[in-house]
């Protein structure tokens, strides 16, 4: 146990977690969402009823195909880089109609969960197989720096779903710019962005009915007892969610329902009752938020592609 908790406290999971719970407000890294059972849990997320930012852009990935792959010019070689593919629905999605093309690319999926990586090599590996996959482990903002030394090839970028939502948009911005630099003038960027619309559905999608976005914020409270040996109780713990319309943000908290003091090797965290650890932003935007950001960035917008309903955009930039 000694030594195990010794490489404990070496790790970068756990100096973010000290210091994020060591602050105020108290607050936790989104990315430490998805462990093996954190991915899980957010594919049910995906297909639960309340959630309907993967039906949207489902819907315009399986509809407008044709049109997005003409958007992003897939008649010469090009590395297909996809930042925080989930279990990869949506790209085999895009991967296939590019096969179909006879398209010459190689995919670069690139995600913080081992079994993201894993599992996705295996997908395509067995329904795609001509496919040419290069995974890549770990978080896309080091990773990038990897990119921008690397060959020279043409790149896509794929960020779909709520990736680029879990920034604040200053966040965004700073992240885009980073993006601009690994990448060169011509280079495209297809990001899916969830618009703003009624506050009400909002919120639902993100205090879904059968209460899996609760079970996956508490997940991570039972991640931090599993890898860093802390004793979070989580029946003490209570997910809240707000979404506030002048600012297009939606914020999930989990709210410590008494005092308590929290356990991790060589770290003790007190907590207050009613005190919040702030989990994870979505951020919503309008049109015009997405263009400013877009030529702030070193970007133009080509193309938005939306879902029948208007509530979701998969937009095309390009690199300028
Ligand atoms: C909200 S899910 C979206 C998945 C997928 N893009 C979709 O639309 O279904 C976020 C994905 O990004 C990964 N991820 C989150 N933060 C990351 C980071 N900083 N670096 C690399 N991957 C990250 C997660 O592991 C997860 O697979």
């Amino acid at each position: 146990m000694g030594n195990f908790t010794t490489g404990v406290k070496e790790t970068r999971f756990y100096n973010d977690v000290i210091s994020g719970l060591s602050g105020f407000p108290k607050q936790l890294f989104s990315k430490y969402f998805y462990d093996a059972i954190g991915d899980k849990l957010f594919q049910q997320i995906m297909n639960c009823d309340d959630y309907y930012l993967t039906k949207c852009e489902m819907e315009i990935l399986e509809l407008q195909t044709e049109a997005i792959i003409d958007s992003i010019s897939a008649d010469d070689y090009f590395e297909l880089v996809e930042l925080g593919p989930g279990d990869g629905t949506k790209s085999i999605k895009l991967l296939k109609e590019l096969t179909h093309k006879k398209a010459d690319f190689t995919y670069i999926p690139i995600d913080i969960s081992h079994s993201v990586i894993d599992n996705l090599e295996a997908l395509v590996a067995d329904t795609l197989p001509e496919v040419k996959t290069s995974g890549m482990n770990g978080d896309f903002f080091d990773m990038l720096n990897q990119l921008r030394n690397s060959n020279g090839a043409r790149r896509v970028v794929l960020c779909l779903g709520g990736n680029i939502g879990n920034m604040t948009v200053g966040e965004s911005h700073a992240f885009c710019g980073k993006l601009r630099q690994s990448l060169s003038k011509g280079d495209k960027i297809i990001f899916g962005f969830d618009l703003v619309k009624n506050p009400k559905i909002i919120r639902r999608a993100y205090d879904d009915s059968e209460g899996i976005t609760k079970r996956f914020n508490l997940n991570l409270l039972e991640r931090m007892n599993r890898e860093l040996c802390s004793d979070f109780d989580v029946k003490k713990f209570e997910h809240y969610c707000s979404y506030d319309p002048e600012t297009g943000s939606c914020k999930s908290y989990l709210v410590c329902l008494q005092d308590l003091e929290v356990h991790f090797p060589e770290a003790v965290i007190p907590f207050k009752k009613d005190e919040y650890i702030h989990m994870e932003i979505s951020q919503k935007y309008t049109l015009s938020q997405i263009s400013d950001m877009a030529h702030k960035t070193g970007f133009v917008v080509d193309r938005n592609f939306f879902d029948s309903k208007k509530w979701y955009v998969d937009s095309v930039w390009e690199a300028v």
